[in-house]
């Protein structure tokens, strides 16, 4: 299911910034990856798809020559401003507010990421992104399972199961291996906990069952809630597989 523009403004305020622990060891992870693979940040012009607050932007600014960091929720990129500006980073980092579709390729950069985003998620954004361009690619996308302790409690509790597989990862490297693009591939697991009031987590519950295609019965979503609250936080924990891709142009 494509989830709405507003679903990421939304999320905006809770989304993980680059102080985030859980997103700091992704970050080394997949950096670690990449310069295993021969990638070099050093004075490099990278391109970065669906930034978000700049998770991977800003860890890399200090060693790029210039960040190229789009999205389209604005909210993200005014988080992700707001840091870069009290970092000292604004001059080496240009954000612009766009889709990948409506973005308008006019060079190629020397490294083009995408990291969890689906401004990058079908054969054609595929072949943009590779396109964009003239050096390395890296790709973080779903593993192969991803589980929430109340999600997957209220799942059962409505006799379903969940429909959604997310295998993003698996369908780049398909489509790397049907061009013939020199590629490596490493999963990694990632957890993290989110702590929300009464309503907001019954919100939440509701988005992520209907992203299942499970239509929510709120008696057993608020029993549940009830049930696991204390005072009035309940923590949501998430643990995930996630996959990093790093691919070589074949004419670098
Ligand atoms: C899960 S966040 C990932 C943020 C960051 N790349 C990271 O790895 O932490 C997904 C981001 O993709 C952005 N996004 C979703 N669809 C997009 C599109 N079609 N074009 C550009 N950005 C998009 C969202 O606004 C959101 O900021």
């Amino acid at each position: 299911m494509e989830l709405p523009n507003s679903y990421w403004d939304k999320l905006a305020s809770r989304y993980p910034r680059y102080t985030d622990v859980s997103i700091q060891k992704d970050a080394s992870f997949i950096f670690g990856v990449a310069m295993d693979f021969g990638v070099e940040f050093e004075n490099k012009t990278i391109l970065d798809i669906g930034c978000g607050t700049g998770t991977l932007a800003i860890p890399l600014a200090s060693k790029a020559s210039k960040i190229t960091a789009l999205d389209l929720s604005q909210p993200m990129l005014d988080i992700f401003s707001h840091d870069a500006k009290i970092l000292n980073l604004d001059d080496k980092i240009d954000i612009i507010t766009s889709s990948w579709d409506d973005f308008a390729l006019n060079q190629t950069y020397d490294i083009s990421i995408a990291s969890m985003t689906p401004a990058v998620s079908s054969i054609k954004h595929f072949d943009k992104f590779i396109y964009s361009t003239s050096g390395y690619g890296i790709f973080v996308g779903w593993g192969d399972y991803k589980n929430n302790d109340i999600v997957d409690i209220l799942i059962a509790k409505h006799n379903a199961s969940k429909s959604k597989t997310f295998g993003q990862t698996k369908k780049f490297v398909e489509h790397l291996l049907s061009k013939n693009i020199h590629h490596t591939l490493s999963y990694f697991e990632t957890f993290w906990s989110d702590d929300y009031g009464f309503d907001d987590a019954f919100e939440y519950c509701i988005s992520h069952l209907e992203r299942f295609g499970i239509k929510a019965n709120e008696a057993i979503i608020k029993d549940t809630l009830n049930a696991v609250r204390q005072n009035d936080k309940i923590t949501f924990t998430t643990n995930a597989q996630k996959g990093v891709v790093v691919f070589k142009k074949l004419f670098v």
